[in-house]
Protein backbone atom coordinates (compact mmCIF):
# COMPACT_ATOMS: atom_id res chain seq x y z
CA UNK A 1 0.00 0.00 0.00
CA UNK A 2 1.29 3.66 -0.74
CA UNK A 3 2.07 5.70 2.17
CA UNK A 4 0.02 8.90 2.82
CA UNK A 5 1.01 12.26 3.08
CA UNK A 6 -0.60 15.33 4.14
CA UNK A 7 0.33 18.45 3.25
CA UNK A 8 -1.16 21.86 4.98
CA UNK A 9 -0.62 25.11 2.88
CA UNK A 10 -1.20 24.83 -0.70
CA UNK A 11 0.93 27.87 -1.31
CA UNK A 12 4.98 27.80 -2.72
CA UNK A 13 6.08 25.65 -0.65
CA UNK A 14 3.30 23.24 0.01
CA UNK A 15 2.22 23.03 -3.75
CA UNK A 16 6.10 22.29 -4.77
CA UNK A 17 6.56 19.85 -2.14
CA UNK A 18 3.48 17.90 -3.53
CA UNK A 19 4.64 17.92 -6.87
CA UNK A 20 8.07 16.67 -5.59
CA UNK A 21 6.68 14.23 -3.40
CA UNK A 22 3.59 12.83 -6.21
CA UNK A 23 6.69 12.93 -8.93
CA UNK A 24 8.27 10.04 -7.27
CA UNK A 25 5.24 8.03 -7.53
CA UNK A 26 5.74 6.36 -3.86
CA UNK A 27 3.17 8.19 -1.86
CA UNK A 28 -0.42 9.46 -2.05
CA UNK A 29 -0.87 13.27 -1.52
CA UNK A 30 -3.55 15.38 0.34
CA UNK A 31 -2.94 19.66 0.12
CA UNK A 32 -4.72 21.30 2.44
CA UNK A 33 -5.72 25.42 2.38
CA UNK A 34 -8.55 27.95 3.80
CA UNK A 35 -8.51 28.76 0.07
CA UNK A 36 -11.37 27.27 -1.87
CA UNK A 37 -10.53 25.60 -5.03
CA UNK A 38 -6.41 26.42 -4.51
CA UNK A 39 -5.84 23.25 -2.95
CA UNK A 40 -8.22 21.31 -5.48
CA UNK A 41 -7.07 22.85 -8.25
CA UNK A 42 -3.21 22.57 -7.70
CA UNK A 43 -4.09 18.65 -6.90
CA UNK A 44 -5.65 18.37 -10.11
CA UNK A 45 -2.66 19.80 -12.04
CA UNK A 46 0.12 18.03 -10.33
CA UNK A 47 -2.26 14.86 -10.86
CA UNK A 48 -2.33 15.46 -14.11
CA UNK A 49 1.12 14.84 -14.52
CA UNK A 50 1.15 11.70 -13.64
CA UNK A 51 0.69 9.76 -17.01
CA UNK A 52 3.87 11.84 -18.38
CA UNK A 53 6.25 11.35 -15.73
CA UNK A 54 4.67 7.94 -14.83
CA UNK A 55 3.35 8.63 -11.13
CA UNK A 56 0.45 6.64 -10.15
CA UNK A 57 0.28 8.94 -7.00
CA UNK A 58 -3.04 10.10 -6.31
CA UNK A 59 -3.60 13.66 -5.05
CA UNK A 60 -6.52 15.27 -3.97
CA UNK A 61 -6.98 18.70 -2.33
CA UNK A 62 -9.23 19.82 0.02
CA UNK A 63 -10.25 22.34 2.69
CA UNK A 64 -11.24 20.38 5.19
CA UNK A 65 -9.31 17.71 7.07
CA UNK A 66 -11.51 14.47 7.06
CA UNK A 67 -9.57 13.46 3.48
CA UNK A 68 -6.49 13.81 5.62
CA UNK A 69 -6.98 10.74 7.84
CA UNK A 70 -4.61 8.15 8.91
CA UNK A 71 -1.73 9.66 7.43
CA UNK A 72 2.01 8.92 8.15
CA UNK A 73 3.51 11.75 7.57
CA UNK A 74 2.48 15.51 7.86
CA UNK A 75 4.22 18.32 6.22
CA UNK A 76 2.97 22.03 7.79
CA UNK A 77 3.77 24.69 5.52
CA UNK A 78 0.46 26.88 6.11
CA UNK A 79 1.09 30.45 7.04
CA UNK A 80 2.58 33.68 6.35
CA UNK A 81 6.07 34.18 4.81
CA UNK A 82 8.18 36.78 5.43
CA UNK A 83 8.32 40.27 3.23
CA UNK A 84 11.57 41.95 2.68
CA UNK A 85 12.97 43.90 5.40
CA UNK A 86 11.05 41.17 7.63
CA UNK A 87 12.86 38.55 9.64
CA UNK A 88 11.38 34.71 9.82
CA UNK A 89 10.86 35.81 13.99
CA UNK A 90 8.36 38.71 12.75
CA UNK A 91 5.54 36.19 11.36
CA UNK A 92 5.02 34.53 14.80
CA UNK A 93 2.10 35.85 16.41
CA UNK A 94 0.45 35.48 12.59
CA UNK A 95 1.79 32.03 11.99
CA UNK A 96 1.58 30.47 15.53
CA UNK A 97 -2.63 31.18 15.39
CA UNK A 98 -2.64 29.32 12.20
CA UNK A 99 -0.38 26.33 13.43
CA UNK A 100 -2.19 25.95 16.57
CA UNK A 101 -5.49 25.22 14.54
CA UNK A 102 -3.61 23.28 11.83
CA UNK A 103 -1.77 20.83 14.35
CA UNK A 104 -5.05 20.37 16.32
CA UNK A 105 -6.77 19.15 12.75
CA UNK A 106 -3.73 17.34 11.77
CA UNK A 107 -3.39 14.90 15.11
CA UNK A 108 -7.54 14.68 14.78
CA UNK A 109 -7.81 12.20 11.90
CA UNK A 110 -4.26 11.04 11.58
CA UNK A 111 -2.86 11.04 15.66
CA UNK A 112 -0.32 8.22 15.06
CA UNK A 113 1.48 10.72 12.03
CA UNK A 114 5.29 12.30 11.60
CA UNK A 115 4.86 15.76 11.33
CA UNK A 116 7.22 18.03 9.56
CA UNK A 117 7.30 21.72 10.31
CA UNK A 118 8.09 24.14 7.82
CA UNK A 119 6.08 27.32 8.84
CA UNK A 120 8.78 30.04 10.35
CA UNK A 121 9.76 31.00 12.86
CA UNK A 122 10.26 27.22 12.21
CA UNK A 123 11.67 26.37 15.86
CA UNK A 124 9.23 28.15 17.33
CA UNK A 125 6.47 26.64 14.91
CA UNK A 126 7.75 22.80 15.85
CA UNK A 127 7.20 23.30 19.54
CA UNK A 128 4.26 24.59 19.63
CA UNK A 129 2.96 21.82 17.13
CA UNK A 130 5.32 19.43 19.99
CA UNK A 131 3.01 21.34 22.46
CA UNK A 132 -0.47 20.97 20.73
CA UNK A 133 -0.01 17.39 19.29
CA UNK A 134 1.14 16.03 22.49
CA UNK A 135 3.08 13.56 20.11
CA UNK A 136 6.75 12.33 21.21
CA UNK A 137 10.00 14.34 20.11
CA UNK A 138 10.83 11.50 17.80
CA UNK A 139 7.62 12.26 15.57
CA UNK A 140 7.62 16.46 15.65
CA UNK A 141 10.70 17.99 14.13
CA UNK A 142 11.46 20.68 11.76
CA UNK A 143 12.80 21.30 8.04
CA UNK A 144 15.58 23.58 8.71
CA UNK A 145 18.82 22.01 8.76
CA UNK A 146 19.08 20.34 5.08
CA UNK A 147 18.15 23.74 3.54
CA UNK A 148 20.88 25.55 5.54
CA UNK A 149 23.38 23.16 4.76
CA UNK A 150 22.13 23.03 1.30
CA UNK A 151 22.46 26.61 0.84
CA UNK A 152 26.46 26.44 2.16
CA UNK A 153 26.89 22.86 0.16
CA UNK A 154 25.78 25.11 -3.45
CA UNK A 155 28.02 28.33 -2.09
CA UNK A 156 31.10 26.12 -1.80
CA UNK A 157 30.86 23.98 -5.02
CA UNK A 158 30.24 27.22 -6.55
CA UNK A 159 33.75 28.76 -4.93
CA UNK A 160 35.44 25.48 -5.72
CA UNK A 161 34.07 24.78 -9.04
CA UNK A 162 33.42 21.21 -7.74
CA UNK A 163 30.33 18.58 -7.90
CA UNK A 164 27.85 19.90 -5.32
CA UNK A 165 27.77 15.87 -4.59
CA UNK A 166 31.22 16.02 -3.27
CA UNK A 167 30.59 18.94 -1.03
CA UNK A 168 29.10 17.83 2.94
CA UNK A 169 28.31 21.03 5.43
CA UNK A 170 27.62 21.21 9.08
CA UNK A 171 25.20 23.93 10.37
CA UNK A 172 23.53 23.69 13.93
CA UNK A 173 21.47 25.90 15.60
CA UNK A 174 18.23 28.02 15.14
CA UNK A 175 16.95 28.90 11.78
CA UNK A 176 17.63 32.21 11.88
CA UNK A 177 20.54 34.58 11.67
CA UNK A 178 22.14 32.45 14.98
CA UNK A 179 22.23 29.93 13.32
CA UNK A 180 26.73 28.24 13.47
CA UNK A 181 28.04 26.51 10.53
CA UNK A 182 31.09 24.48 11.44
CA UNK A 183 33.83 24.95 8.88
CA UNK A 184 35.77 22.17 10.42
CA UNK A 185 33.03 19.51 9.61
CA UNK A 186 32.43 20.60 6.65
CA UNK A 187 34.39 18.97 3.64
CA UNK A 188 34.85 18.38 -0.19
CA UNK A 189 35.61 14.74 -0.76
CA UNK A 190 36.57 14.12 2.48
CA UNK A 191 38.46 17.29 2.74
CA UNK A 192 37.71 19.69 5.40
CA UNK A 193 37.36 22.97 3.90
CA UNK A 194 39.36 25.04 6.28
CA UNK A 195 42.50 23.15 4.96
CA UNK A 196 41.20 24.18 0.94
CA UNK A 197 39.82 28.06 1.27
CA UNK A 198 41.04 31.15 3.34
CA UNK A 199 39.45 32.06 6.28
CA UNK A 200 38.00 35.39 4.73
CA UNK A 201 36.58 33.22 2.15
CA UNK A 202 35.33 30.71 4.45
CA UNK A 203 33.61 33.74 6.60
CA UNK A 204 31.98 35.27 3.60
CA UNK A 205 30.22 32.15 2.74
CA UNK A 206 29.01 31.56 5.94
CA UNK A 207 27.83 35.03 6.20
CA UNK A 208 25.97 34.56 2.64
CA UNK A 209 24.62 31.05 3.57
CA UNK A 210 23.30 32.71 7.17
CA UNK A 211 21.12 35.60 4.94
CA UNK A 212 20.64 32.82 2.46
CA UNK A 213 16.88 33.22 2.77
CA UNK A 214 16.60 37.05 2.96
CA UNK A 215 18.82 37.59 -0.32
CA UNK A 216 15.80 35.03 -1.74
CA UNK A 217 13.56 37.38 0.06
CA UNK A 218 15.01 40.34 -1.35
CA UNK A 219 14.79 39.37 -4.86
CA UNK A 220 11.51 37.87 -4.94
CA UNK A 221 9.92 40.83 -3.22
CA UNK A 222 6.71 38.93 -3.39
CA UNK A 223 7.49 35.70 -0.82
CA UNK A 224 9.92 33.83 0.39
CA UNK A 225 12.08 31.06 -0.98
CA UNK A 226 10.64 27.77 -2.10
CA UNK A 227 12.28 25.33 -3.92
CA UNK A 228 15.18 24.41 -2.18
CA UNK A 229 13.23 24.08 0.82
CA UNK A 230 10.42 21.84 -0.79
CA UNK A 231 13.55 19.55 -2.12
CA UNK A 232 14.51 19.26 1.70
CA UNK A 233 11.02 18.38 2.87
CA UNK A 234 11.42 15.74 -0.16
CA UNK A 235 14.59 14.53 1.15
CA UNK A 236 13.17 13.67 5.15
CA UNK A 237 9.90 12.04 3.61
CA UNK A 238 11.95 9.65 1.65
CA UNK A 239 14.47 8.72 4.35
CA UNK A 240 11.23 8.02 6.86
CA UNK A 241 8.97 6.30 4.05
CA UNK A 242 12.09 3.99 3.04
CA UNK A 243 13.08 3.77 6.69
CA UNK A 244 16.76 4.73 5.46
CA UNK A 245 18.14 5.69 8.88
CA UNK A 246 20.05 8.76 6.75
CA UNK A 247 22.04 11.26 8.97
CA UNK A 248 20.11 14.68 8.40
CA UNK A 249 20.55 17.87 10.10
CA UNK A 250 16.55 18.78 11.10
CA UNK A 251 15.45 20.84 14.08
CA UNK A 252 14.63 18.47 16.48
CA UNK A 253 13.42 18.90 20.46
CA UNK A 254 16.63 18.47 22.66
CA UNK A 255 16.33 17.24 26.03
CA UNK A 256 19.77 17.63 27.55
CA UNK A 257 21.45 16.92 23.59
CA UNK A 258 24.81 19.52 23.47
CA UNK A 259 23.60 20.69 27.08
CA UNK A 260 20.17 22.33 25.73
CA UNK A 261 17.15 21.33 27.34
CA UNK A 262 13.63 21.88 26.48
CA UNK A 263 14.55 24.04 23.13
CA UNK A 264 14.17 23.00 19.04
CA UNK A 265 17.95 23.55 17.65
CA UNK A 266 18.85 21.97 14.21
CA UNK A 267 21.00 18.96 15.05
CA UNK A 268 22.12 15.94 12.65
CA UNK A 269 19.77 12.90 13.33
CA UNK A 270 18.97 9.79 12.11
CA UNK A 271 15.78 9.71 10.02
CA UNK A 272 13.97 6.61 9.50
CA UNK A 273 10.16 4.98 9.69
CA UNK A 274 10.35 6.27 13.08
CA UNK A 275 11.13 9.80 12.75
CA UNK A 276 13.75 10.88 14.20
CA UNK A 277 15.93 7.79 15.58
CA UNK A 278 18.71 8.87 16.99
CA UNK A 279 20.11 12.32 17.87
CA UNK A 280 23.94 12.20 17.08
CA UNK A 281 25.52 14.44 19.56
CA UNK A 282 29.12 16.19 17.63
CA UNK A 283 32.29 16.69 19.74
CA UNK A 284 32.34 20.69 19.44
CA UNK A 285 35.02 23.26 20.09
CA UNK A 286 33.99 25.52 23.40
CA UNK A 287 32.99 28.11 20.83
CA UNK A 288 31.20 25.94 18.97
CA UNK A 289 29.26 24.82 21.73
CA UNK A 290 28.59 28.40 23.51
CA UNK A 291 27.82 29.81 19.55
CA UNK A 292 24.83 26.88 19.79
CA UNK A 293 23.65 27.83 22.81
CA UNK A 294 23.06 30.96 22.10
CA UNK A 295 21.37 30.02 19.43
CA UNK A 296 19.35 27.60 21.71
CA UNK A 297 18.35 30.80 23.87
CA UNK A 298 17.56 33.02 20.27
CA UNK A 299 15.02 30.26 19.89
CA UNK A 300 13.81 29.84 23.37
CA UNK A 301 13.11 33.91 23.45
CA UNK A 302 10.88 33.28 20.35
CA UNK A 303 9.06 30.52 22.17
CA UNK A 304 8.37 32.68 25.31
CA UNK A 305 6.31 34.99 23.25
CA UNK A 306 3.98 32.11 22.85
CA UNK A 307 3.26 31.80 26.11
CA UNK A 308 3.04 27.92 26.05
CA UNK A 309 1.54 26.41 29.56
N1 LIG B 1 -4.92 26.33 7.09
C1 LIG B 1 -4.46 25.92 5.88
N2 LIG B 1 -3.77 26.72 5.06
C2 LIG B 1 -3.54 27.98 5.46
C3 LIG B 1 -3.99 28.47 6.71
C4 LIG B 1 -4.71 27.58 7.55
N3 LIG B 1 -5.17 27.94 8.74
N4 LIG B 1 -3.62 29.77 6.81
C5 LIG B 1 -2.93 30.08 5.69
N5 LIG B 1 -2.90 29.01 4.88
C6 LIG B 1 -2.31 28.89 3.54
C7 LIG B 1 -2.50 30.13 2.68
O1 LIG B 1 -3.83 30.18 2.17
C8 LIG B 1 -1.46 29.91 1.59
O2 LIG B 1 -1.99 29.25 0.46
O3 LIG B 1 -0.89 28.75 3.61
C9 LIG B 1 -0.41 29.04 2.29
C10 LIG B 1 0.94 29.71 2.40
O4 LIG B 1 1.46 29.84 1.12
P1 LIG B 1 2.37 31.06 0.64
O5 LIG B 1 1.75 32.35 1.05
O6 LIG B 1 2.70 30.84 -0.79
O7 LIG B 1 3.69 30.90 1.55
P2 LIG B 1 4.90 29.89 1.29
O8 LIG B 1 5.95 30.57 0.49
O9 LIG B 1 4.39 28.59 0.84
O10 LIG B 1 5.50 29.78 2.78
C11 LIG B 1 4.77 29.13 3.79
O11 LIG B 1 6.75 28.25 4.80
O12 LIG B 1 8.99 28.63 4.38
C12 LIG B 1 7.91 28.96 5.18
O13 LIG B 1 8.38 31.26 5.86
C13 LIG B 1 7.54 30.43 5.08
O14 LIG B 1 6.08 30.47 6.96
C14 LIG B 1 6.13 30.42 5.55
C15 LIG B 1 5.60 29.05 5.07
Amino acid sequence: MRKKVTIVGAGNVGATCAQKIAEKGYADVVLVDIIEGLPQGKALDILQSGPIIASDSRLIGTNSYEETADSDIAVITSGVPRKPGMSRDDLILTNMKIIKDVTENVVRYSPNCIIIMVTNPLDAMAQLTLHVSKLPRNRVFGQSGILDTTRFRTFLAMELDVSVEDVSACVLGGHGDSMVAIPRLSTVGGIPITELLPKETIDRIVARTVKGGGEIVSLLKTGSAYYAPSAAVAQMVDAIIFDKKKILPCAAYLEGEYGITGAYVGVPVKLGANGIEQIIELKLTPEESEALKRSAEAVRELVNIMKLD
